[in-house]
């Protein structure tokens, strides 16, 4: 029997890959955030064997403890689901230092850090499945960093897929719009942000089934909502109209 790890478990998209791993015949799911109550109470109501793990992905010493952590306990993996992640709208001068670097961390630092510690410990059909956005695809006015740092992971999900195709092992890239989940209220933190940006939205619960689905079928990506797959399929084609029409939000 293998394990899951879920990072970003205490909320949105990480919390309902809980829910849908739990039929799932599985060891034990590690669930990785911060808020090891928030991922607690969410335990209480899976039937797999849980193990919290309380971790800033954002601290350095954090992340060496959970790859530190991996290696001592060389868990048979079958699925790494990277979902923490945060967004910021700012613009360049004034967005805080602090929230950019943590974008750059968690969104990026964690995500190549953590499945670099357990591809030793995958096998043949282990999966690794990590979420991008439709942001990777358009260059995003007011929303920059974050965009680029999802683009990292377009990138780099891209290359892993081939670097670990012998082995076995799955690489789903998970890019949907605006998903209905908290990261959006903290996106916007105190900035004004014109609502039409937030036209469509998905339901977390949606994002999570196709992305399992997809990753089942040995698929690539996974876009849910027919809005987030005309976005990506324009910007893939005409990248500079794609990033206008986004900022004509704010003129
Ligand atoms: N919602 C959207 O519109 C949308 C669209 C496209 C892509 N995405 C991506 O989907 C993923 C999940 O987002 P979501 O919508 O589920 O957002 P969410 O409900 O806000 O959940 C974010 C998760 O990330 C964790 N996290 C944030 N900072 C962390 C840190 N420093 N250390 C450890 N964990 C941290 C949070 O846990 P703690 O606070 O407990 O640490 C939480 O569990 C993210 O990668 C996001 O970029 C979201």
């Amino acid at each position: 029997m293998s394990i899951a790890i879920v990072t970003g478990a205490s909320s949105g998209i990480g919390a309902d890959f809980c829910k849908e791993l739990d039929d799932r015949g599985l060891e034990c799911i590690w669930m990785v955030s911060r808020n090891a109550s928030r991922m607690g109470s969410l335990a209480d109501g899976l039937s797999t064997p849980v193990r919290i793990v309380p971790c800033d992905l954002a601290s350095v010493a954090d992340r060496d403890s959970l790859r530190a952590l991996i290696s001592e306990e060389a868990p048979d993996i079958g699925y790494l689901v990277n979902c923490a992640g945060l967004g910021r709208f700012g613009d360049p001068v004034g967005m805080p230092v602090e929230d950019a670097r943590a974008m750059i961390d968690v969104n990026i630092s964690a995500v190549v850090e953590l499945t670099s510690a357990c591809i030793p410990f995958m096998r043949p059909g282990s999966r690794i499945i990590t979420l991008c956005s439709e942001a990777a695809y358009v260059s995003t006015y007011n929303l920059n960093v974050y965009a680029s740092t999802k683009s990292f992971i377009r990138s780099y999900l891209d290359a892993l897929r081939l670097e670990v195709e012998d082995r076995g092992i799955g690489v789903l890239e998970v890019s949907p719009g605006w998903v209905d989940t908290p990261f959006i209220g903290d996106c916007i933190d105190n900035h004004d942000v014109p609502v039409k940006v937030f036209g469509h939205k998905v339901q977390s619960i949606d994002v999570v089934r196709k992305a399992l689905k997809d990753s089942d079928s040995g698929r690539r990506r996974s876009v849910c909502g027919f809005q987030t797959r005309m976005v990506i399929a324009l910007a893939s084609h005409l990248p500079g109209f794609a990033a206008r029409i986004w900022r004509g939000y704010w003129k």
